[in-house]
């Protein structure tokens, strides 16, 4: 008899049809609305795959009513969604998709960078909205991306894509990291430096760090009191590593120049939001990863290692 799984989104046929093969599949058919949290607790009390996305919070309560629970497959490298402890103990094996999501969300983390930098949803709006009237100049100017100091937090495949890039743009690279990646600073002539140092240098510091216990608030008060004046925060890996109270002060009084977000403690994050009346952030709807090609990408990872774990056999990314 074919396992029973359960994937929580709408995704791509040909995919689906691959599951098939080895599995019998139940799905939510929605694409653009998550799966209720009812109708996964109901799932889960049957299934011996779930095939799901960071938007289900695969927590304690869930997985205890799983019976035949053998894999969790998340399609995303962070699984700060999944409560790993209650699958360790459960003997449910969880995976995830590094590797093939790198490129694109260093692309994206470099774009927003150049896109808060140097104001483009600013100006874009201010040529639509008809207040563009001459040439002046100081107008629309924003903060150099040449020969700035970029501040990495979290050195880990991102960190490291994204150093590359920032080369290109003769930019200097400092990282901050729980272990010194010497292959990486030699590589890349990056510098590591501690916490407050990387502070107080960089000229853009961007958080690429996993969101866990440890690095909840990593980003709060002290440490945007520290930051220069003119200094850009953007955050492409998880909302609650940033405290957003602190974040909203630093920047409405201007004590840092700027921030581009791709993430929020709340997604999607609420229309009401003070965040959002900011005219200095420019704020993406957690897209990091979404190329065409990477998504696809991610499934398919995410699919192989489903199908590995239930068919006994070692999946490529094995979080637990
Ligand atoms: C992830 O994979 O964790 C990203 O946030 C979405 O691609």
């Amino acid at each position: 008899m074919k396992p029973t799984i359960f994937i929580t989104r709408k995704i791509d046929d040909q995919i689906v049809e691959k599951i098939k093969e080895t599995c019998e599949v139940d799905m939510w058919p929605e694409e653009e609305i998550p799966v209720p949290r009812s109708v996964l607790e109901e799932k889960v009390k049957y299934i011996d795959g779930l095939f799901c996305l960071l938007t289900e919070t695969i927590d304690k309560s869930l997985l205890e009513k799983a019976e035949n629970l053998k894999v969790v497959s998340n399609m995303a490298v962070g699984y700060n969604n999944i409560d790993i402890q209650t699958a360790k103990e459960k003997g449910i094996t969880v995976t995830n998709t590094p590797g093939v999501l790198t490129q694109t969300t260093a692309d994206l983390t470099f774009a927003l960078l150049m896109a808060t930098a140097r104001r483009l949803v600013e100006g874009s709006s201010y040529l639509r909205d008809g207040e563009w009237k001459t040439w002046s100049p100081m107008q629309l100017t924003g903060q150099d991306i040449h020969g700035a100091t970029l501040g990495i937090i979290g050195m880990g495949r991102i960190g490291e894509a994204l150093a590359k890039r920032a080369l290109g743009f003769d930019m200097n690279v400092i990282y901050h990291n729980r272990s010194r990646k010497t292959e990486a600073e030699e590589k890349y002539g990056i510098t590591y430096v501690n916490m407050d140092q990387l502070l107080k240098e960089s000229d853009f510091v961007c958080v690429l760090t996993p969101y866990t216990k440890e690095t909840h608030d990593l980003i709060s008060e002290k440490e945007l009191s520290l930051m220069k004046d003119t200094a850009i925060l953007i955050n492409t890996a998880r909302g609650g590593i940033v405290n957003e109270e602190a974040l909203y002060k630093a920047l409405k009084d201007r004590r840092i120049w700027a921030a581009g977000l791709d993430v929020f403690q709340e997604e999607p994050v609420p229309l009401d939001h003070p965040i959002l009346s900011l005219p200095n952030v420019v704020t993406l709807p957690h897209i990091g990863s979404a190329s065409i090609k990477t998504r696809l990408k991610m499934a398919d990872v995410a699919t192989d290692n489903l199908i590995k774990s239930l068919k006994n056999e070692t999946p490529k990314y094995v979080v637990i």
